[in-house]
């Protein structure tokens, strides 16, 4: 069966030592990223910090990772967790000092993983300097010049300049009150009252992201993850969204006169030459919602980023004709424009896919699950298929990105108290979206110790968001001692990536196999999945690595199983 008609779809397949384009380290790598308020806290305040990732990066390394990517850390109100950034060029005292993350950085170095950080320019906090300058000077200044402040519609300038509405709820607009007292203009923010859309027509705002950026190349930081990468630039004369919608989504809508403007590539243009000035082939990853792989790979081509987030790849639901659908797009629609192909399922702004590949109803993202959310997953069936999914993932050539706690298999918080939701979602919809704190739960590490090992071991400061009980069970610590557990079949997986070279492999789709089956050859591995109703002959070969045990010749339901052919 293994040998039936094959058909292939390549992907650039460097040499890692080598140094000619084309053998860049971004092209093949395994990205964790590390959301570092839930990772760990070594202060001891709740709320995790530098030293707690540099406390742990010899679990990186023993779990195979080849890099790092870190959610902001910089000084900022906490609105948004981080994403409302006061000062792009410094940490904020929560997290730690620039001393902690030097030292941080020198010993992921050290260890041969590499450092992502990242970048929010689409928008700033309102604490930032800036945005106080602008709201303390007068209309057409050159302080609100740098933000989009516009006059209201209405007799009065009462109602807001248009109909866009935030991707948190509620309208897009807030109005401000002038420094002599009356009510005045109106700016524009697509996430939280807090977050402030920069204008990016303006020089300045330009030239200060370049100084940003290199701010952070020249401490030694290996590339940036480019927050709202499909948001800077909006349809000159902010028109009406026609039709209306309300801001639910993060880029769904292709037509809406803030996404996907065409003049965000000259920005990134602009910024490759800016990474091209260092050594090391630094690299930009665009977190650009877009609705199709194809948009997406215009975030990629050779003169801009370097990588962006496959969302199409991580919407598709468990269905095995659509999963081969994407991969084939994405190995088709990346390489096309020589980026690599990459591949996520977890994010800190999506229900963990441990939960959401067993929901029975819809969840845009961002809008999370809570305990009144229809289409309830099953816990088990979510990390049956969770395991699987990651199994296909991390065979697919190009890189690949996870998210912390997923190698321990977590699952969604559906139940957390009301009274400690932060998501900013939250807020803006009066409770009727959950948002996504039910991710970004503090990691378990040691199943005996306060705040599971999260926090420090004489329990001082409880975790920001509670933990559930059950998590006991998932705790790393308990994982070590369990072959069966998902933190094994992670480090089984990631060796033999590894190992086998997959990430700078190709992929041969093999045929005869029932629609419901994804089947594949990577190099020397062939990757059998199991999306259907009853268990399947398993083909002949060496089993390297399965995403549930195997017991005889047959692979169960959702399940899948790396092979070597004999
Ligand atoms: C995308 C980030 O991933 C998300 O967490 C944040 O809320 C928005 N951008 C706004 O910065």
């Amino acid at each position: 069966m293994l040998d039936a008609m094959t058909s292939q779809l390549t992907s650039p397949a460097p040499d890692l030592a080598d140094s000619r384009p084309g053998a860049e380290w971004w092209r093949t790598t395994v990205i964790y990223q590390i959301y570092p308020r839930s990772f760990a806290d070594a202060s001891g305040d709740g709320i995790g910090d530098l030293p707690g990732v540099t406390a742990h990066l010899d679990d990186l390394t023993s779990l195979g990772v080849d890099a790092i990517w870190l959610s902001p850390f910089y000084r900022s109100p906490q609105k948004d967790a981080g994403y409302d950034v006061a000062d792009y060029c410094d940490v904020d005292p929560l997290f730690g000092t620039l001393t902690d993350f030097d030292a941080m950085l020198d010993a992921a170095h050290a260890r041969g993983i590499r450092v992502i950080v990242d970048l929010v320019p689409n928008h700033s906090s309102d604490r930032h300097v800036w945005f106080q300058e602008a709201l303390a000077s007068a209309p057409g200044s050159t302080a609100r010049g740098r933000y989009l402040f516009r006059d209201g519609a209405g007799e009065n300038g009462e109602l807001p300049p248009n109909n866009w509405e935030s991707v948190f709820g509620g309208p897009a607009w807030t109005r401000v009150t002038e420094p002599d007292g009356t009510p005045g203009q109106w700016y524009l923010h697509l996430f939280d009252t807090s977050q402030p859309d920069f204008d990016w027509s303006n020089p300045e705002v330009q030239e200060s992201f370049r100084g940003i950026l290199r701010f952070w190349l020249d401490r030694g930081v290996d590339g940036f993850r480019v927050d709202v990468a499909h948001g800077l630039v909006k349809t000159d004369g902010l028109p009406d969204h026609l039709p209306p919608v309300d801001g639910d989504s993060m880029g769904g809508h292709d037509e809406a006169p803030y996404w996907g403007q065409e003049g965000v590539h000259e920005i990134y243009r602009d910024w490759h030459r800016v990474l091209a000035e260092y050594d090391g082939d630094r690299a930009l990853c665009a977190e650009a919602w877009l609705p199709t792989v194809d948009r997406t790979a215009e975030w990629v081509r050779s003169d801009e980023m370097h990588q962006a987030f496959n969302f199409p790849y991580l919407m598709t639901e468990w269905q095995a004709p659509a999963i081969r659908e994407v991969i084939s797009e994405s190995l088709r629609a990346f390489p096309a424009v020589g980026a690599p192909a990459t591949w996520v399922l977890s994010n800190h702004d999506v229900v963990r896919h441990a939960s959401r590949l067993a929901l029975t109803a819809e969840n845009p993202q961002g809008h999370g699950i809570g305990p009144d959310s229809p289409g309830q997953p099953i816990p088990d069936l979510g990390l049956r298929r969770a395991r699987a999914a990651t199994s296909i993932m991390l065979a697919l050539p190009g890189s690949a990105y996870l998210y912390q706690g997923e190698e321990l298999g977590l699952p969604e918080v559906i139940d957390l108290p009301d009274a400690a939701r932060q998501d900013p979602t939250w807020f803006r919809t009066d409770g009727e979206r959950y948002g996504r704190d039910g991710c970004r739960v503090p990691i378990p590490w040691t199943a005996s110790a306060p705040a599971y090992g999260f926090g420090p071991a004489d329990g001082s400061g409880a975790s920001w968001l509670p933990q559930p009980a059950e998590w006991e069970t998932l705790a790393r610590d308990v994982q070590e001692d369990d072959p069966d557990s998902t933190l094994w079949l992670y480090r089984e997986l990631l060796a033999t990536r590894r190992a086998e070279d997959l990430g700078a492999g190709s992929l041969t789709w093999l045929h005869g196999y029932e629609d419901d089956v994804i089947a594949f050859r990577n190099g020397e591995v062939t990757v059998i999945a199991n999306l259907g109703t009853r268990p399947l002959p398993l083909p002949s070969g060496t089993v390297l690595v399965a995403s549930e045990p195997i017991a005889g010749a047959e692979l169960p339901v959702d399940t899948a199983v790396w092979l070597r052919a004999e």
